[in-house]
């Protein structure tokens, strides 16, 4: 049985006096928690939400990381640093990073190597666009960035590393993925890593969906046999909202 992972990615929300508020919140609330939780802040609030979430079962997560450990990289955060700041879970390859911030399969997989060694957990995201969906090429997109964003990493790194499908059409839209598209993608991802480690591998990594995951929603979800658990956007943003979703009961 896989353990349910409910991560919020607050992406640039909340200032560090803000999130260390809403972090004392949390630390609260989820004092005793069924499930695994983390919340992902802006690097600038990770070190104080880091000091109220300490001794908490809430982990800390950072929203990226460079794709070096040092240097002449101007306004990156290299992945030691992160560690060393309190975090445990970093996300790499958003759907935002690679659309926005151009980010490539590559670097990604580059800092995904980084992220291990440095001693963190990681949230791969992997997801389909719309015109891609609509195509008829959501799995096929999915498997090639899971190839490439895994690419020389060994079956015995696989348990540090969670998947998180985001279909780019469901973030931050309101329009879910329905539980049974999402999944039929997560469960030809694991055919996937089946592939590429083993079926016994595969049968043990978690994967998560994201893209508009809501207090209504999370219960059907995560029935679904090959839901693990959510990385939540704009719900992770408030207790009234993330509460319910961290705590559900399937
Ligand atoms: O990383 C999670 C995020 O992309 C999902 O956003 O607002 O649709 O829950 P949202």
């Amino acid at each position: 049985m896989r353990p349910y992972f409910l991560a919020g990615n607050w992406k640039l929300h909340k200032t560090p006096s803000e999130a260390v508020a809403y972090a004392k919140e949390l630390a609260e609330a989820f004092a005793s928690v069924t499930h695994r939780v983390m919340v992902a802040p802006t690097y600038v609030c990770i070190p104080q939400v880091a000091e109220v979430l300490k001794g908490s079962p809430v982990l800390v997560g950072a929203q990226n990381c460079a794709a070096a450990e040092s240097g002449a990289h101007t306004g990156e955060v290299a992945p030691a640093m992160l560690k060393e700041a309190g975090v445990d879970v970093v996300i790499l390859g958003h759907s935002e990073r690679r659309s926005i911030y151009g980010e490539s399969d590559e670097t990604i997989n580059q800092k995904v190597k980084l992220a291990l060694s440095a001693g963190l957990e990681v949230i791969l995201c992997v997801g389909e666009t719309l015109d891609e969906r609509e195509a008829g090429k959501a799995m096929q997109v999915v498997e090639d960035q899971l190839r490439k964003g895994l690419a020389g990493i060994t079956g015995d790194q696989l348990d540090k590393i969670t998947i998180a499908y985001e279909p780019v059409w469901a973030i931050g839209t309101g329009k879910t993925a329905t539980p049974q598209d999402a999944n039929e993608i997560h469960q030809g991802a694991r055919e996937v890593l089946a592939d590429i480690y083993s079926t016994e591998a595969a049968e043990a990594m978690v994967i998560q969906y994201g893209g508009s995951v809501k207090p209504a929603n999370v219960k059907e979800l995560m029935a679904m046999e090959h839901i693990d658990g959510a990385l939540v956007g704009g719900a992770s943003l408030t207790i009234e909202n993330f509460a319910p979703i961290v705590q559900f009961d399937k």
